[in-house]
């Protein structure tokens, strides 16, 4: 690790030699066998001095691409992120790697501030995380320049673009990283991928001559499936039960008292969840994450303040029961299930309501006219993506202006059942000419329950208050139902063919209704689907079964074996006070099942075992597998000890969490932006 890194030159000796230095690291301190797309080179290049800006998808693999270079540099690497609430875990699980880690935040007290203090002074830290606030601190910045910095990290780094979805004031000040060390090489990391955000972190953070490495956004094991929103609540439930019992996921709502009515809502049914959101004191939401990340099959029902961050692998589901406001923000979102490259589903809700809404949260919103246009923007292009007949992955990569590999996937609803689409010209001439008539006989405006009404011929108290079955469209929509007219006026409004206006969500014409009206354009439309599609539907498999998705893959005599594993390491995690996936992934336990090591030198070939996990818990594996091998070696050509193993010695405790995870505080601006729209009763 004394790889100084002011080589400049390609191919150098220097540059050769650090990255044989990063691959070591790779295997020693991670345990795993190669680098994953652009780490390699990601690596290299900062390991060599350079900066970098690193565009991948959630659980791509980012955390390496710095913590390698912290490890192979002299001096401390220095990660600034926005997710104070997730630092002791991070560190948690860095420690459990051997690495010398730590973090300063608002959540410790003076004396824990100090120690790590004067840790980084004499250079016993091999990574320390810093809330961007803090960071911004002169004295943080005092401290910093009296020790010696490796490289410089700055993750979630879409936290700096003005108007994404996470932005941060505080990562504004992050450019006088370079002015203030221009020799320490600076990374900066997102999930977040469209042209223009990755331009202005280059541009805020003052990266000119960083280096751009974009990795392939496709997240193939996750499926994207967004079904017509009817009754959102049951929707939910059906999907959960027939799909995902006893699985681990994230419900999003976009409002507080949603959150809670969701989770109390599928606690009554027997799905085990709990609400997250910025309203909830500081230490229930600290309990609720912790619980998530520490029990298996826990579902968060939580507004967009959740999940950024968390390396949680077996995350199965992300379901939407409200329209993210962009494009941006729902692929992050649903990137956060499957990051064990498992299957996964990305489940949404959408209606017209949603759509309704939207706009109208946009026109009665903060800020100026530009801002209006770019939020109207970015809904419109969520509304292309709901309203797509073509496939969604390939519209979510070609968004991020990446080539998608196929037209269709096979794996998004509209590839595995696909949409039929209708001509809806003159159903939509309808629709229209009621708003005109309403409109020009009687200058009145409604939403869309009336006109449906009016189509529909219904003689509604309302509509007879108005007098509005007198007008001449009324009843002349008899051919569709309800919900198929809610479906109409839906795509209009996503399509830019009619517009709501005001408080009331009223419909009213836009330019482009015009050339409708006129016949001098057809409306294709997209046919409700009469039953949704599940999985169930359109793959074979056992459903509800507790852990079907970590067992899938493996032989049959390996099962016991994995269960075994699994019970041990809950038991060990418990004891530590970390998550079970710090201790070992799924992935890791099923290798570990299938292969049945005898020995401590194959256990230590199996991915995601380096030499520390070796040491604290491979003795423990071991006295497992030597328990479970009997009836179950999957491998009879390796034959398992029969004989009973001497009792191993307990594993050493990794460093036990001392305390409950700390509560963030007030000033943490993590909610700052947490908003208060629809409910579901
Ligand atoms: N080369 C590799 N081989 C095997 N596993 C890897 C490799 N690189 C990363 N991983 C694993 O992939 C998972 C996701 O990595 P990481 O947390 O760095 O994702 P991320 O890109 O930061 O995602 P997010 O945007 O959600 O923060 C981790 O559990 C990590 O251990
Ligand atoms: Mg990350
Ligand atoms: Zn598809």
């Amino acid at each position: 690790m004394d790889v100084t890194g002011t080589v400049t030159g390609n191919g150098t000796n220097t540059a050769d030699r650090s990255e044989t230095e990063a691959q070591r690291t790779l295997h020693r301190v991670f345990g795993y066998d190669a680098f994953r797309g652009e780490q390699g080179a990601v690596i290299e290049h900062v390991v060599s001095g350079g900066d970098a800006v690193v565009l991948m998808p959630t659980g791509g693999g980012k955390s390496l691409c710095y913590q390698i270079p912290s490890l192979v540099r002299r001096g401390t690497g220095v990660v600034v992120s926005p997710l104070i609430a997730l630092m002791q875990d991070q560190v948690d699980a860095l420690r459990a790697l051997g690495v010398r880690a730590g973090f300063m935040n608002s959540t410790q007290d003076f004396d824990e501030r100090r120690s790590m203090e004067a840790q980084f002074l004499a250079g016993e830290l091999d990574l320390l995380y810093l809330a961007p606030e803090r960071l911004r601190l002169d004295s943080t910045l005092s401290l910093l320049a009296r020790g010696e910095i490796s490289v410089f990290a700055i993750d979630e780094a879409h936290c700096v673009a003005q108007w994404g979805h996470d932005f941060r004031p505080d990562y504004l000040a992050l450019s006088v990283l370079g002015e203030r060390w221009p020799d320490v090489p600076r990374i900066a990391l997102t999930a977040t991928a469209t042209d223009a955000t990755h331009q202005e972190i280059t541009r805020r953070l003052g990266m000119p001559d960083a280096k751009h490495f974009v990795a392939s956004f496709d997240r193939p094991n996750i499926q994207y499936r967004i079904v017509p929103k009817s009754d959102p609540k049951k929707q939910l439930l059906t999907f959960l039960k027939e799909e995902h019992e006893g699985d681990a996921g994230i419900v999003y709502c976009l409002s507080r008292a949603s959150t809670e009515k969701i989770a109390e809502y599928l606690t009554r049914n027997g799905i085990n969840a709990v609400p997250y959101h910025a309203g909830l004191d500081a230490s229930t939401r600290a309990t609720h994450q912790a619980r998530f990340l520490r029990e298996e099959g826990l579902v968060v029902v939580a507004t967009i303040a959740f999940g950024m961050g968390i390396d949680k692998p077996d995350v199965r589901f992300v379901a939407h029961l409200d329209l993210p406001k962009s494009v941006e923000g729902y692929y992050q979102e649903t990137g956060r299930a499957g990051r064990d490259g498992e299957p996964s589903t990305a489940w949404m809700a959408y209606g017209l309501q949603d759509v309704v809404q939207q706009r109208k949260l946009i026109q009665g919103g903060e800020g100026d006219e530009a801002h209006r246009r770019r939020a109207a923007a970015h809904l419109d292009s969520m509304l292309a993506l709901c309203e797509t007949v073509q496939c969604r992955r390939a519209q979510l990569l070609t968004y991020f202006g990446q080539e998608p590999t196929a037209a269709n996937c096979g794996n998004c609803d509209t590839c595995l059942v696909p949409p039929e689409t209708w001509d809806g010209t003159v159903v939509s001439q309808k629709l229209l000419s009621t708003v005109v008539r309403l409109k020009r006989e009687r200058n009145q405006k409604f939403g869309a329950g009336q006109i449906i009404d009016i189509l529909l011929g219904r003689k509604t108290a309302k509509v007879i208050q108005f007098d509005h079955d007198q007008l001449s469209v009324f009843g002349i929509g008899e051919e569709l139902a309800e919900a198929e007219w809610r479906g109409v006026v839906r795509q209009l409004l996503a399509q830019g063919l009619l517009a709501v206006e005001g408080e009331y969500g009223t419909l009213v014409l836009t330019d482009d209704s015009a050339t409708v009206l006129g016949r001098e354009r057809e409306v294709l439309l997209r046919k409700e689907p009469k039953k949704p599609t599940t999985r169930s539907s359109s793959s074979a498999g056992s459903k509800g079964a507790k852990g079907k998705a970590a067992v899938a893959d493996l032989p049959a005599s390996a099962v016991p074996v994995f269960e075994a594993l699994r019970t041990w390491r809950g038991a060990t995690a418990k004891e530590q006070g970390v998550p079970a996936y710090v201790i070992f992934h799924d992935a890791t336990l099923r290798e570990i099942a299938t292969l049945h090591p005898s020995s401590l030198a194959e256990l230590g070939s199996i991915s995601g075992l380096g030499e520390k996990k070796l040491a604290t818990y491979g003795e423990g594996v071991l006295e497992v597998l030597a328990e479970t091998a009997p009836a179950a070696a999957a491998a009879p050509e390796a034959p398992a000890p029969t004989a009973p193993t001497p009792r191993a010695a307990a594993p050493a405790p990794a460093p036990a969490r001392t305390k409950a995870p700390a509560a963030p505080q007030h000033s943490d601006p993590e909610f700052a932006w947490d908003e208060e729209p629809p409910e579901y009763e």
